[in-house]
């Protein structure tokens, strides 16, 4: 513990988590149940997700506990084991999720959600590895599902994001069509740099429905892989070829689109929602797949888990603040440092 005592950042109400969350200190650690391990957290990212459950977001389960601790994901030291724990022992470096509350010095975690981390493997890139490589193999197979072997072009939004650039480099690793769409002339700019061979389209330009019609095609975009919603749902369903799926897996824009408002019928069109929380009622061999998956990645390719800045976990605020700037490239850290804090946190 820090000092003697556990920072935990807490929530009691929904809302603008500048002003709703707060830093609690114990001097209580949690205890491992059965089959459970305690780890003292070092590292953990500042999610858009994070922030989307401390908001408050359409089908977030009503029924949580009265003090809520955001965060999903991080990577930390094992602590201690508790009962009929079989592979874990306390100083192993672990990866977790999901792991509820991790925006705190120490959670308690199922042994099977704590993935061992080889020791090529940086701690600020095992704090990564997870929810956003594990979301990719979701949207991969949601994609799929949804060409069922026919062509077309596969649109992305906010291709600048973190999740967005792992799609991008997949789609080149399986030569999947990929249209880009960003919402500004320089973010369009950074992404034409790294990946030249994919279009990208920035949606400040008046044209840009004609931009992605020109660069899809005559089979035309069979897929939308949506982050953003909100009022641009609308043109992104009419930007579909009859038969074609849009993804939703997130809600970055503003505004709205009824439901009615959509050619779904006249065009047989199918809309779906992705979340990387419903990973873990996938079977034991995907798991352990995708698990092998983001390993790799992390080992390989750590600059596709780009770190934006780290802060210390009591400036969280400033960590949020951060998390939100436009332009922004990669994932904000909390950390539990061991170092002065002074010179943390640079932007
Ligand atoms: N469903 C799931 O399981 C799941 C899992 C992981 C992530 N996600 C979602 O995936 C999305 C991206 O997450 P991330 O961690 O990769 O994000 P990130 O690295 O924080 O990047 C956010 C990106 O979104 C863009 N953006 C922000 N507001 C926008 C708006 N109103 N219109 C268009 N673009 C906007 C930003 O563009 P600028 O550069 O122009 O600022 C930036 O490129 C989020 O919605 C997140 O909730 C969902």
């Amino acid at each position: 513990m820090t000092g003697g005592t556990m920072r935990t950042v807490v929530h009691t109400r929904q809302g603008e988590p500048a002003q709703v969350l707060t830093l609690r200190e114990e001097t209580e650690c949690p205890r491992p149940g059965p089959g459970q391990v305690l780890v003292r957290l070092l590292v953990r990212p500042v999610h858009p997700g994070d922030l989307a459950g401390v908001e408050g977001m359409p089908g977030f389960p009503d029924d949580q506990p009265e003090v809520r601790t955001p965060g999903v994901e991080g990577m930390g030291i094992v602590e201690s084991v508790g009962p009929d724990v079989r592979t874990l022992r306390p100083g192993r470096r672990v990866a977790v999720f999901p792991a509820p509350g991790t925006w705190a010095d120490y959670v308690v975690v199922a042994e099977h959600l704590a993935v061992p981390v080889p020791d090529g493997i940086s701690d600020e890139t095992a704090a990564l590895m997870l929810v956003n490589p594990l979301t990719l193999r979701m949207l991969h197979r949601a994609t799929d599902t949804a060409l069922g072997g026919a062509e077309g072009a596969v649109l992305q939004t906010a291709a600048g994001s973190s999740v967005g650039r792992l799609i991008s480099a997949a789609a080149i690793r399986h030569g999947l069509p990929l249209i880009n769409l960003v919402r500004s002339a320089a973010g369009a700019r950074r992404m034409r740099e790294l990946h030249p061979t994919l279009p990208t389209i920035a949606t400040c330009d008046d044209d840009w429905r004609e931009q992605v019609r020109h660069h899809a095609g005559d089979q035309g975009v069979r897929v939308v892989l949506d982050c953003v919603g909100g009022a641009m749902t609308q043109d992104l369903a009419e930007l579909l070829s009859d038969g074609g799926t849009l993804i939703s897996y997130g809600q970055l824009g503003t505004g709205s689109t009824p439901l009615e408002r959509l050619p779904l019928i006249g065009r047989a069109l199918t809309v779906r929602g992705v979340s990387v929380l419903h990973w873990p009622s996938r079977t034991p061999e995907e798991r352990a797949q995708d698990v092998a998956f983001a390993l790799d990645l992390a080992r390989n390719t750590p600059d596709l888990l780009e770190v934006a800045a780290t802060y210390d976990l009591a400036d969280f605020r400033a960590a949020v603040e951060h998390a939100r700037r436009p332009a922004k490239t990669g994932t904000v850290l909390l950390t539990t440092s061991q170092a002065p804090r002074a010179g943390r946190g640079a932007a």
